[in-house]
Parts: C-alpha cells; structure tokens; sequence
C-alpha cells in the first residue's frame, strides 16, 4: 500500500463523519490563491459565486461536486491531487451546498 493512501485513510478516519478528510479552511484559501472565480465570473458576473447557488446549478451530489471541482482544477492546472481537491470540496460544500 502506498504511503498517500495511509495517510489519506488516516485523514479520514480522524475526520469521522467530515467530508472525507477534506478541511473546509484549508479549501477556502487554495480557492482564493487559484482564483477559481476568475473564471465564473466571466460566465456568470458578480464575484462568481451566483454559479454555485443559481437554481439550474449543475452540481446535485457530493459524487458531482467532487468531480466537477476536479475537472475545473485540471482546467485550471493547479496540479492538486484528489486529497487536496478535497479540501476544496469540503469549503464549497460548507459554503454553497450543504450536501449531507
Ligand atoms: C477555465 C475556466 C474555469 C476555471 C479556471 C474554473 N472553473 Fe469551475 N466552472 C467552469 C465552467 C465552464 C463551469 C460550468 C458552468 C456550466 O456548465 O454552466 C464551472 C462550474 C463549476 C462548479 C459547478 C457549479 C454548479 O453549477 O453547481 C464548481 C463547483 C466549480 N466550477 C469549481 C471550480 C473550482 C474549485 C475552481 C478552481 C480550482 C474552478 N471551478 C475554476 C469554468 C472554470
């Protein structure tokens, strides 16, 4: 077993019931630095939140959000890996979604 997938199981394990080991502040920060919204905002106007809340949103489930965030972060090519994009799941989730 490869020692990332320890760690990340530890993470998980610690984290019980939390978001897979994801930390809500954590992803918070890495979305200011990579200036994710730089790019909604293009599409949607304000400061590019409304895409998050708007009624036809796209994202309906953690699965969804979990690889819509993936997706925009090679599009982006931040260069994290699934644990990181988990932290980032967890902050989006936290602010905009609220899945269980
Ligand atoms: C290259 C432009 C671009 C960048 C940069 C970008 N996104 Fe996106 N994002 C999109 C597009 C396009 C959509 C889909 C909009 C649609 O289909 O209506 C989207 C949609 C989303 C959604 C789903 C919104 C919904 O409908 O529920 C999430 C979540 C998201 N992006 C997260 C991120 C995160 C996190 C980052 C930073 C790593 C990021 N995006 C960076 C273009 C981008």
């Amino acid at each position: 077993m490869q020692v990332k997938t320890v760690v990340l199981m530890a993470g998980v394990l610690l984290s019980g019931a939390a978001l897979a080991g994801g930390d809500p502040a954590t992803g918070e920060k890495m979305v200011k630095e990579h200036a994710c919204a730089g790019c909604h905002q293009r599409l949607i106007g304000g400061d590019g939140s409304a895409l998050y809340t708007r009624s036809d949103r796209k994202v309906t489930s953690k699965e969804k959000l979990t690889a819509q965030v993936s997706f925009c972060s090679t599009q982006l090519k931040t260069g994290w890996f699934p644990e990181d994009e988990e932290h980032v799941v967890a902050w989006l989730n936290h602010r905009y979604y609220h899945f269980k």
